[in-house]
């Protein structure tokens, strides 16, 4: 069954279509943003290799010519170099500004297709197609576009919102078990941050999701957008509630800058671990139970998803270089370290003014040296 839900975002609203088969009527989905029968899709070359054909056929069916720019799938490809290569090739092709790009991967090409879109020309209109838990959970959705620099992920980026997001949830059973858990991560996260029962249902729900079962794959995919979208309608800038979503991500984040963004961790994974450190961290400072941070690392790692430093294939980790990529965070304002935290789970909240030596103390009891 299909469901549509809508970000009402004024002149920037869109729909998000969610459910499976979508891939094969992509071709119409689209035509009401076409001014000509023209699209680049921009993807990579596993999920070209997967599912391209369909993608292509659909847009055979409405008469849409595609230019397809591939590329090397992986974290590395959200990079200034790939960023040149795609606004490079628009240009070639002598795209307008009033053609269409359509991000037809996971979050990696979302997020780089989406900031080529951007900056096209001065903003050209795109359509996400995503192929990932992850992402149809929650990258595709929001605007948030960006590439990555060695200083640290999503430096460089831009808000642009898609005219329309694409989530078939078909194209899930192509993807490997580890990108499937990763995505699971962030689903976890909506359920801690804002809603209990989700998250009480997801307990319940966790093998049900992971291997794809369609009904709970669906409400899981469902539920995540829907509460994306709510707090994206309220705060798209990320002025305040926004920052909500980045639950799990100061750590994460400064995790993943550490292990040199490559199979070691990937995204969803980083925010695993991050969530298990947030309520570990909240606990810590005595806002949340000692027991609400057990149950939520048990749920982590009931989906295998790293939950301690020391499940990582990693050497160790220092703390002052942890605390000063935790210093570089999107979120601090003025060098002041900033953590999304919760009082219990279901209810998170930003903490600004983190004290370094409390932030230290903690890493350390978490094995960090
Ligand atoms: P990804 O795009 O690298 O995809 C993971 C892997 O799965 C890749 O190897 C890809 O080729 C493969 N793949 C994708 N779809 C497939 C399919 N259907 N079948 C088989 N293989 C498939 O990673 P991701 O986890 O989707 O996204 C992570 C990125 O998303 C990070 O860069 C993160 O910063 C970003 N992100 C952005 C936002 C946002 O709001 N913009 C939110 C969360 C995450
Ligand atoms: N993934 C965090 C956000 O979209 O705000």
């Amino acid at each position: 069954m299909t469901r549509t839900l809508h970000v009402s975002l004024g002149e920037r609203a869109y729909d998000v279509v969610i459910g499976p088969g979508i891939l094969a009527r992509a071709g119409a989905e689209i035509l009401p943003f076409l001014k000509r029968r023209r699209v680049a899709i921009v993807t990579d070359e596993t999920v070209w290799a997967a599912h391209g054909d369909t993608l292509q056929a659909a847009m055979s069916a409405e008469g849409i010519s595609t230019d397809i720019i591939r590329l090397p799938p992986g974290e590395e490809t959200k990079s200034f170099a790939s960023l040149e290569e795609v606004s490079d090739r628009l240009l070639a092709l002598e795209l307008d500004r009033g053609d269409l790009i359509l991000a037809f991967g996971g979050g990696v090409i979302g997020d780089l297709a989406g900031f080529a879109a951007a900056i096209y020309k001065r903003g050209a209109d795109f359509v996400q197609i995503p192929t990932t838990l992850l992402a149809q959970v929650d990258s595709s959705v929001g605007g948030k576009t960006a590439i990555d620099t060695p200083r640290g992920k999503n430096l460089i980026g831009a808000f642009h919102q898609p005219k329309r997001v694409l989530a078939d949830t078909d194209l899930l059973s192509s993807l490997p078990d580890r990108e499937v858990r990763a995505g699971f991560a962030e689903v976890i996260k909506y359920g801690l941050l804002g809603d209990r029962d989700f998250f009480d249902w997801l307990e319940v729900h966790t093998q049900a999701v992971l291997s794809r079962d369609p009904e709970a794959l669906a409400r899981a995919v469902a539920r995540s957008v829907e509460m994306k979208a709510e707090i994206v309608v309220e705060d798209e800038k990320e002025a305040g509630r926004r920052a909500l979503l980045n639950l799990g991500h100061t750590f994460g984040h400064a995790l993943e800058v550490e292990c040199g963004f490559g199979e070691t961790l990937r995204h969803g994974e980083a925010v695993a671990l991050g969530c298990a450190m947030a309520f570990r961290f909240s606990a810590h400072l005595g806002l949340c139970s000692g027991q609400d941070a057990h149950r939520v690392e048990a749920a982590i790692a009931g989906a295998g998803l790293p939950t301690r430093l020391a499940d990582l294939d990693h050497p160790g980790f220092s703390t002052p270089a942890l605390v000063r990529q935790m210093g570089q965070d999107k979120k601090a304002e003025g060098g002041r370290l900033t953590f999304i935290l919760a009082r219990a789970i279901g209810d998170a909240m930003v903490v600004r003014d983190v004290n370094p030596e409390t932030l230290t103390q903690f890493l350390k009891t978490e094995g960090a040296t």
